[in-house]
């Protein structure tokens, strides 16, 4: 069994009252994300829709090192099983205190003249409605202030042609929620802040039919490489943190350059 180092157990000691709940955090950036926030004594939840062995291991990684994490199984593209997902962490773990908004979904790459409404509608209910409704959950319950990340993508910039436009206007409204919502609760403590990752090595790729999307394009990133998913829970983690006290409404990118 892996032991707490003094200096983790010491940080848990002054984050002890953080409660995050992260959402899509079996697998990629979101595992990431919650190994890091789970490390520096916050109480997590990880979020994720089938895969519990993932999500299990996460959550191992975790307590093993001392920290506090529980798994719950959500689609949070339903409405109702976001508020079963929160009313969840409100039993085990207490009032959430930090969100990171970080599901997302890629459909195979397709161009616009090809999309259904169908398919539109399964990209707008995974990447846009679950924030709207996640923000709304943990808003209730952040009565003395908190902190919410909101996961963009490079590609809200780019709007991604030939590949994937409806994902990318997803992330477009996402930055457009960011900064709506960052404004509308700043006056209650609570900050609303963005990242807009690009090109992270993640299975995401797989899902838009080019596992190896991120090799072709490496020539194209100024840094020359793709990123990894701790590079992007890193600034996710900043965003959260006590650091960024003064940090609301923005939007960092994690893409290399690009
Ligand atoms: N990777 C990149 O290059 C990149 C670039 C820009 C932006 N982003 C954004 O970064 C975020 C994370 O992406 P990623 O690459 O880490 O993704 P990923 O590796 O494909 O992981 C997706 C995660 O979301 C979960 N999930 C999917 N649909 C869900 C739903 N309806 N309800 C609950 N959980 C759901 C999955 O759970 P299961 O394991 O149970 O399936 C998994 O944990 C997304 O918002 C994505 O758009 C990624």
């Amino acid at each position: 069994m892996v032991i707490a180092t003094n200096q983790e157990l010491n940080k848990a000691m002054t984050t002890i009252n953080k409660i995050a709940v992260v959402s899509g955090a079996s697998r990629g950036i979101g595992a990431a994300t919650a190994k890091l926030l789970g490390a520096q004594g916050y109480a997590v939840c990880i979020n994720y829709l089938h895969n519990r062995i993932a999500a299990d291991e996460v959550v191992k990684h975790i307590t093993v090192r001392g920290g506090r994490a529980v798994a719950y199984q959500a689609d949070v593209s339903c409405e109702s099983q976001v508020v079963d997902l929160f009313n969840f962490v409100d039993k085990e773990l207490g009032a959430i205190t930090h969100l990171v908004n970080n599901v997302g979904i890629l459909l195979p790459q397709a161009k616009l003249i090809d999309m259904d409404a169908q398919r539109i509608n399964t990209i707008l209910s995974t990447n846009v409605t679950s924030y709207f409704i996640c923000c709304r959950e943990a808003l209730k319950r952040m009565q003395t202030g908190g902190a919410i990340v909101n996961v963009s993508s490079g590609a809200a910039r780019s709007g991604s042609p030939n590949e994937y436009i409806d994902y990318a206007a997803s992330k477009g409204a996402i930055d457009t929620l960011t900064k709506g919502l960052s404004l509308e609760v700043a006056a209650q403590g609570i900050r609303v802040n963005g990242v807009r990752p690009g090109f992270i090595h993640t299975d995401i790729h797989a899902d838009g039919g080019e596992p190896n999307r991120i090799t072709r394009l490496s020539p194209q990133i100024p840094l020359q490489r793709g990123g990894s998913p701790k590079e992007v829970a890193t600034a996710i983690a900043w965003l959260l943190s006590d650091e960024a006290s003064y940090v609301t409404g923005t939007i960092i990118d994690v893409t290399g350059g690009k």
